[in-house]
């Protein structure tokens, strides 16, 4: 394997090295499919503007969807510990919200703004919580679904609710190229 490519696959922000490229690579680009897909993120920053709450903003999950958030025309909202604060605020977040206060507790935006698309990867929040701040058609894109979310699903879907809870599971695939990529790396 030339040295350039090696230096390309080992300058991964996913974890480094070929079982990095594997497993964390294919849940990321999931997780940017999903905010695609589901959520309406124009990569390219051409789409309308939209408010975006990622809870624990500064977990492996939650870092990313920020980053991916800011691509495009939004106002991005993270919820993570004290000690983060400024860390989620590098990353392009436009308020942080410390889910052990009160405020953040609640999600609440601090200047006011009802969610579109929330990217949910705290556990234990429930719907109450997040159904007070959604706009009219806001969507929960839940990463640590509990039975109960399935529950919630279900329920929306048969009310015809606008607002929607999602739950997603990020599953590698394999893919034949990114096989023979690793294949490549490990054996170099
Ligand atoms: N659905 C899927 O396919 C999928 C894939 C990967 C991960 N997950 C799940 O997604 C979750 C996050 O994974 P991760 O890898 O990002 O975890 P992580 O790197 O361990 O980060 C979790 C962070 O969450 C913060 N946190 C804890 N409770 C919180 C709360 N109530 N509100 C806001 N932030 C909170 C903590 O932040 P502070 O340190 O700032 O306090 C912690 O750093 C996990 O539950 C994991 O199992 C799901």
């Amino acid at each position: 394997m030339s040295g350039k490519l090696m230096r390309a696959v080992q300058y991964d922000s996913y974890g480094g090295g070929a079982d990095g490229l594997k497993f964390k690579g294919q849940r990321k680009y999931q997780l940017m499919k999903a905010l695609v897909d589901i959520a309406g993120i124009k990569l390219d920053g051409s789409g309308p503007r939209m408010n975006i709450l990622v809870t624990a903003a500064s977990g492996g999950v939650g870092h990313y969807a920020v980053q991916l958030a800011k691509l495009d025309n939004t106002h991005v909202t993270g919820t993570c510990g004290a000690r983060n604060i400024e860390f989620v605020k590098s990353l392009g977040a436009d308020e942080v919200l410390d889910y052990k206060t009160p405020l953040g507790a609640t999600l609440k935006s601090p200047s006011g703004k009802k969610y579109d698309v929330v990217v949910h990867c705290a556990r234990g929040i429930p719907w109450s919580t997040f159904e007070t701040n959604l706009s009219d058609t806001g969507k929960v894109i839940d990463l640590t679904p509990r039975p109960i979310s399935m529950c919630t699903y279900v329920w929306k879907k048969l009310t015809f609710s606008k607002t929607q809870l999602l739950p997603l599971i990020l599953i590698p695939k394999e893919d034949k190229e990114l096989k023979l990529l690793v294949k490549l790396v490990k054996g170099s």
